[in-house]
């Protein structure tokens, strides 16, 4: 489903974001990829749908070789590849619906967006889809009235409206609490499974990565160091991609992890961990 070949990135600044990198990721799969600040998670992401150029390397999305793409092909193949942000990147003072509408936009061109006219079967999915998420009571609210958990909610309805391949996902919960967090995860990891749909979900908490994956990937300095089964992400791995002075286990932690949201230390699935 999405190859990707050999990738590297050296940014203009001479930082080398990404060495080397080859992924398989067959259809229907959800991957986490973990690791410290500065690892190249976001650089990678967006390598994939050429948001940041790669310097080097293939990226195949099925068939079609991303990284060759004219930009008028490379808009076409975006339409195929969902995302979904840490901020959600809403329009707040849109309504839910418009919100989840525009995901559509990639398609009618910019005079659609200008006009908001949508054709009947883009509405009638768009209704379906907040329904889905568990919105259907807050389609005409402003986006600006919602809590975190609700904003990412459009933003996965938005994403998904555009029908795409794969979705795309730079830390989806890092500004929610623990709960809703689980709950955010929940819901990416029903849809890719209801959908067919692979994903490529960059987060910091090792323990909701485990919780929710299929697979895990673990970046250090722009390389991939782990490549494997969430279980198989032992304490000696993560000290490898965390390094010795920030990796803080705590695995004897069973009381819901009441962690605060923005913890710099990763923290690694309680065998006891409750699930929402
Ligand atoms: N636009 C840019 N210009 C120059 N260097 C950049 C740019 N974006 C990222 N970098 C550098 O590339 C490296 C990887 O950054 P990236 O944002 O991909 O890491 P990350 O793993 O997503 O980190 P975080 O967990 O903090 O989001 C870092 O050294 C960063 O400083
Ligand atoms: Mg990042």
């Amino acid at each position: 489903m999405l190859t990707i070949e050999s990738l590297s990135k050296s940014y203009n600044s001479g930082d080398k974001a990404l060495t080397d990198v080859n992924i398989t990721l067959p259809k229907g799969q959800v991957v986490a990829l973990i690791g410290p600040s500065g690892a190249g998670k976001s650089t990678l992401i967006r390598c994939v749908n050429r948001l940041v150029e790669p310097t080097q390397g293939k990226i195949f999305l099925a068939d079609t070789p991303i990284t060759q793409l004219n930009s008028g092909q490379l808009r076409a193949a975006r339409r195929r590849m969902g995302m979904i942000f840490q901020d959600y990147a809403l329009i707040d003072r849109l309504s839910v619906m418009e919100n989840v509408l525009s995901g559509y936009l990639g398609y009618s061109g910019f005079w659609r967006s200008f006009l908001r006219r949508y054709p009947q079967d883009v509405i009638t999915e768009a209704f379906r889809l907040l329904e889905r998420v568990g919105l259907e009571s807050f389609i005409d609210k402003r986006a600006d009235e919602l809590s975190g958990g609700q904003r990412q909610r459009v933003g996965i309805a938005r994403a998904l409206l555009q029908n795409p391949q794969i979705l795309l996902v730079d830390e989806p919960t890092a500004s929610l609490d623990p709960k809703t967090s689980r709950q955010i995860m929940r819901l990416i990891k029903e849809l890719c499974a209801e959908r067919q749909l692979s994903a490529i979900i960059n987060i910091h908490d090792v323990s909701l990565a485990q919780q929710f994956a299929d697979r895990i990937i673990g970046l250090k300095s722009g390389q991939v160091v782990f490549d494997g089964q969430p279980d198989a992400l032992d304490t000696d791995m993560l000290t490898l991609i965390y390094g010795e002075e920030d990796w803080n286990p705590q695995t004897d932690n069973d009381d819901e992890k009441e962690a605060p949201v923005h913890s710099s230390k990763p923290m690694m699935m309680s065998s006891k961990a409750a699930l929402v």
